[in-house]
């Protein structure tokens, strides 16, 4: 049996797959499997055995039929185009972000497997007025293509296990921070710029009012949870299979000052604040704290503080 990733090239799916690997064959209520298939553009960067690469595009779904055959015991659907990429390139966020996850989705459906999908979806689907608190049940109303994509797809994989062809789950992930690497086109990515940068001495803008209330998971923390996604018993789920993944509320100045008190005032210092009225509008659209009692009771996890977040970054990546 195997379990495909698709985005497995990207972030955090480089990072499920290491982590599905470290876990080993069984997870609570799947077959054992024994291979692991990353769909992306690009190449995955895992070598191992166990893991092969099919580069291509999501949204072929000639190469969906090839890929998702009777022997698929679950689907991390994670690719996508990002918040900033889907907003300026309308018909690319279409395409991979809509019209992708229905064909795999109907790839899925025609093995007759019912295989668990689990989708990556995001706190983009929310926007408009919003209680400080948002709970589980509030209406959609996304400001961003991205997150209307991202709302489709909820319903879409809501509709799919209903009627039995996959057994879903859709997770509703907060900010992911911090980001190795470079920045990307996600409107959130100065979250990470702003503690990625100065912890590598370089300077970095904050594009945002210190004020803006962010909603914030570690990749650790985000990975444990997705490991947690395919391993619920989806009875469990009471047919509400929509989760919002738990995080933590921090303000944009809470996490200067744990940037401050992990690295020291002077990468502090590195970070400059020019407003940009293209990432505002659409990163203060969403909202900063959620009521995750129902996830938390079935067993996901959170960070404790951002403070630990921050060293989780520079332990691994900052030396
Ligand atoms: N990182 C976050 O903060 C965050 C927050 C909320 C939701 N998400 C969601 O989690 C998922 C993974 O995010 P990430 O941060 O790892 O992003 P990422 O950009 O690092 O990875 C996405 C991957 O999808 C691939 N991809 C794009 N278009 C494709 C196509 N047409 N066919 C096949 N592959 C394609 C890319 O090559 C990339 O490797 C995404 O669905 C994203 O929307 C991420």
């Amino acid at each position: 049996m195997k379990i495909i990733v698709t985005g497995g090239a990207g972030f955090l799916g480089s990072r499920l797959i290491r982590a599905l690997l470290a876990r080993g064959a069984s997870i609570p209520g799947l077959p054992a499997f024994d291979a692991i298939v990353s769909v992306d553009l690009a190449p995955c960067p895992v070598q191992d055995a166990r893991v092969s690469s099919v580069v291509g595009d999501i949204a072929d779904p000639a190469l969906l039929a090839r890929v998702v055959t009777a022997d698929t015991a679950a689907i991390y659907h994670l690719a996508a185009v990002v918040s900033g990429q889907a907003e300026a390139e309308f018909e690319v966020g279409m395409r991979v972000n809509l019209d992708g996850t229905r064909a795999l989705l109907d790839a899925a459906r025609a093995t007759g497997a019912a295989p668990r999908f689990v989708f990556a979806s995001s706190l983009a689907v929310f926007g408009g007025p919003m209680p400080a608190v948002v709970p589980e049940d509030l209406a959609l109303l996304p400001q961003s293509s991205y997150g209307a994509q991202k709302a489709i797809g909820e319903l879409l994989v809501n509709d799919y296990a209903r009627k039995g062809f996959v057994d879903g789950r859709v997770c509703r992930l907060p900010t992911i921070v911090v980001r190795p690497g470079k920045p990307n086109a996600a409107a959130s990515s100065f979250a990470s710029g702003i503690i990625r940068e100065p912890l590598g001495g370089q300077p970095a803008n904050c594009p945002v009012p210190q004020e803006t209330r962010m909603w914030l998971s570690s990749p650790n923390a985000v990975i444990d949870n997705l490991l947690h996604a395919i391993a619920v018993d989806g009875a469990r789920l009471e047919g509400r299979r929509t989760l919002n993944l738990p995080g933590i509320s921090v303000t944009v100045a809470d996490m200067l000052a744990s940037l401050e008190r992990v690295g020291g005032a002077a990468a502090r210092a590195l970070v400059s604040h020019e407003h940009e009225e293209r990432i505002a509008r659409i990163v203060c659209s969403w909202p900063g704290d959620f009521d995750v009692s129902r996830p938390l009771a079935l067993g996901f996890t959170r960070d404790g503080d951002f403070d630990s977040v921050v060293r989780q970054y520079r332990d691994e990546f900052a030396g």
